[in-house]
């Protein structure tokens, strides 16, 4: 992304902090997995968001209107013993040539500068409560600047939630960000046709995932954006089931949830189809009424409409579904306002997307849910998940596990689905699978 879209967004934020504010971003911490061995690094979305920056050991400080430059950035120094076995990094004339930094100072240098920066700032903006040891340090620096009263100096009085603003600003895709969002949603639309048609019975659900996982990185993406659920049978009713060891089974259906990060931006996908290629006429049945579903809540994704709408209407079409098929039996208002239909539909039908696969954003506002606004995106994901042994369910349904989730963009006209090219219809998918095979 241009470094300009994260100037832009520094100064966005600048302009909503109160004059006599400043913000103070920490980079994610390096996570270690298990012995010597760290987590490949994933920068802090908060951090990446507004300074473009990847590299662990680097905290971004905003100060607006300091005559000497508003955007500081503290960072590894260039030391040739270290980059021999940690590679290159941008160093303090890299901050600021590459990364706008109006200044950069060696990371060891924190101690000493962050406490003259607060000195006569009214208001810190700075998340609190991520970072336990970040925190005690910036108490620290704030109680060295109260130790200087007496030279005339102010401490600042007011800690500000930083993410209440950044949240309101990431929940607003840009025109970058959307174009980053639609190839990671084609990547992972792509990795799922992969799977469509590498899917054989016998195979484990990890070798799908392998799959999954070569046609992300063939596209360019570093990592999926959360960890890929590959759920055969009666593990398609496990919501999390991460798993992915058990045996592809002929007869059995596959729910596959996975989504590419890529550029710090994820995509979230999922597809269920049937392991031997074709759909028997209960898995067919069910699949048409979550697809129903899922039709009728993107068909309510327009400016103007609240969060809650999509939800409602997938549920409405979920639960007529659910009475056409014989397994809910009832008036269909009564049994949508009993909510009858969750012992089978038991999360929500999508979530704000963008650096987070949940990405952040308030979804009420002053207890009303949530206006519609171009520029938002979202996943519609209804399912069905018919677990086998579940009360009063008929055992010609169980181990019917379904989910079909896309990503939405909310644009001027209405919406825009930008996982669009993952398959979806019945035939689709059928004829996917068919000429995989014959090829
Ligand atoms: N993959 C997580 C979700 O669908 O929300
Ligand atoms: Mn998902
Ligand atoms: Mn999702």
């Amino acid at each position: 992304m241009d470094k300009r879209e994260f100037m832009r967004r520094r100064k966005r934020l600048m302009d909503m902090m109160n004059s006599g504010g400043m913000a103070i971003i920490p980079a994610a911490p390096i996570r270690h997995r298990n012995g010597d061995v760290e987590f490949p690094y994933r920068p802090d979305s908060n951090f990446f968001y507004l300074t473009g920056f990847a590299e662990p050991q680097a905290v971004a400080v905003l100060v607006p209107d300091r005559p000497q430059g508003e955007f500081l950035l503290f960072c590894r120094e260039h030391d040739p013993a270290l980059e021999v076995w940690h590679g290159r990094h941008a160093g303090l004339e890299g901050a600021c040539a590459d990364y706008g930094a109006d200044d950069a100072f060696p990371i060891s240098d924190l101690d000493d500068i962050v406490p003259g920066l607060l000195e006569n700032r009214a208001r810190v903006y700075y998340t609190m409560g991520f970072d336990p040891e970040f925190d005690q340090r910036l108490m620290g620096w704030v109680n060295q600047v109260r130790g200087r009263y007496r030279s005339g100096v102010t401490a600042p009085q007011e800690f500000i939630s930083l993410s209440h603003l950044l949240h309101e600003m990431r929940i607003f895709k840009s025109p970058p960000e959307i174009r980053v969002m639609r190839k990671a949603a084609a990547l992972a639309a792509a990795a799922h046709s992969r799977a469509m048609e590498v899917c054989r019975p016998g195979l484990k659900e990890y070798q799908i995932e392998a799959a999954l996982l070569h046609a992300f990185m063939e596209g360019g993406s570093r990592s999926p954006a959360y960890p890929c659920i590959v759920g055969g049978g009666a593990n398609g009713c496990i919501l999390h089931y991460t798993e992915n060891s058990g045996t592809l089974n002929d007869g059995d259906l596959v729910l596959i949830d996975a989504g590419a990060e890529y550029q710090g931006y994820a995509s979230d996908i999922t597809r269920t189809f049937p392991v031997n290629g074709r759909f028997t006429p209960n898995q067919r049945a069910v699949y048409e009424a979550v697809l129903a579903a899922q039709q009728a809540a993107i068909q309510k994704i327009v400016p103007g409409n609240h969060w809650n709408d999509p939800h409602e209407a997938a549920i409405r079409t979920l639960t007529k579904h659910l009475v056409d098929l014989g397994i809910l039996k009832g008036r269909l208002a009564r049994l949508i306002k009993d909510a009858a239909y969750k012992p089978f539909f038991m999360h929500r039908t999508g979530h704000w997307l963008g650096m987070d696969v949940h990405d952040v954003g308030d979804y009420k506002v002053g207890n009303e849910w949530r206006m519609l606004e171009p520029g938002m995106a979202l996943t519609v994901e209804p399912g069905l998940y018919l677990k086998a042994g579940t009360k009063g369910l008929a055992k010609r349904w169980w181990n019917i596990g379904i989910r079909i989730e896309d990503d939405v963009l909310v644009t001027p006209e209405g919406h825009e689905v930008l996982s669009v090219a993952a398959p979806k219809a019945v035939a689709e998918i059928e004829s996917i699978m068919l000429h995989a095979r014959a090829a």
